[in-house]
């Protein structure tokens, strides 16, 4: 039976983040610089995309490109950037026809003007799609995004405008840049790797954790299905017991 077939439409995660990780040693095992595997991340961003959309996720977060990765030699991100924005352009068709929407977080300031010019064309004209909201993390850090909000926050409390004793986690999630977004139900992470890096901290404090062995370039809708399939056979307590889930049901 197609792993498709097997998924229970009904228990769907709303929020499925992606660290897309092991492009540079995918193109190594073929002997090819590091850019090689980064362009052929873009086939398996196509597939999860598809394959987040048959299935019917309202909400998916692609770990792009962290603060982190500015570190890199200045060649590869120069062909991060490229691609990611010839990426998103090409795409912008199927996004429209596919009635997806786009939008980025992360430290916007950092971004050459060319890349941000041509994604806001993006953003812009896709806004008001419905099905699914893409969210690309540029430039983003989960840290820098809670420090953001601590300031913004506090200088509200100064200004007069919000009182401490008013601040609680709707507040806090209101001030992340991804206020638009529910918590991450499934974080995936490829290549074996078994980190979070700095990615969407507060927002997973109750996902579950899949991890497989898969280089990101390899990765296809089955691989999506199967950690569909892989959240669907696991209990999500939220700090309840099972008997409490099994008679109220309220997960
Ligand atoms: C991690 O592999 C991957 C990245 C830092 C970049 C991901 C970007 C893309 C797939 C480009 C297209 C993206 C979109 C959204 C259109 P790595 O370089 O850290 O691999 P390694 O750990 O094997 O060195």
């Amino acid at each position: 039976m197609d792993l498709i077939a097997q998924i229970d439409k009904t228990k769907v995660p709303h929020h499925v983040a992606v660290i897309m990780d092991g492009n540079g040693r995918w193109a190594k095992q073929q002997g090819k610089p590091r850019v090689y595997g980064h362009k052929n991340g873009v086939k398996a961003v196509r597939e999860t995309i598809n394959a987040a959309g048959n299935v019917g996720v309202k909400a998916l977060t692609l770990y792009a490109f962290s603060t982190e990765n500015w570190n890199r030699p200045k060649a590869e991100v120069k062909t991060l950037m490229t691609l990611l924005l010839s990426s998103l352009k090409n795409e912008a068709k199927e996004l429209i026809k596919n009635d997806i929407k786009l939008q980025i977080i992360g430290n916007q300031e950092n971004l050459p003007k060319s890349v941000l010019k041509g994604l806001k064309k993006v953003i812009e004209d896709t806004k008001n799609n419905k099905s699914l909201t893409l969210t690309i993390a540029l430039s983003y850090g989960s840290r820098e995004e809670i420090v953001n909000a601590f300031k913004n926050i506090s200088k509200k409390v100064v200004n007069k405008e919000l009182r401490v004793e008013e601040i609680d986690e709707n507040i806090i999630n209101n001030h992340l840049y991804t206020f638009t977004l529910p918590d991450v139900d499934l974080m995936i992470r490829t290549s074996g790797e078994k980190r979070i890096s700095n990615f969407l901290l507060w927002q997973i404090a109750y996902a579950e954790l899949h991890f497989t062995n898969v280089l990101w370039p390899d990765f296809s809708k089955n691989d999506f299905y199967n950690a569909i399939l892989e959240y669907q056979n696991r209990e999500r307590r939220f700090g309840k017991t099972s008997e409490q889930i099994e008679t109220t049901n309220e997960i």
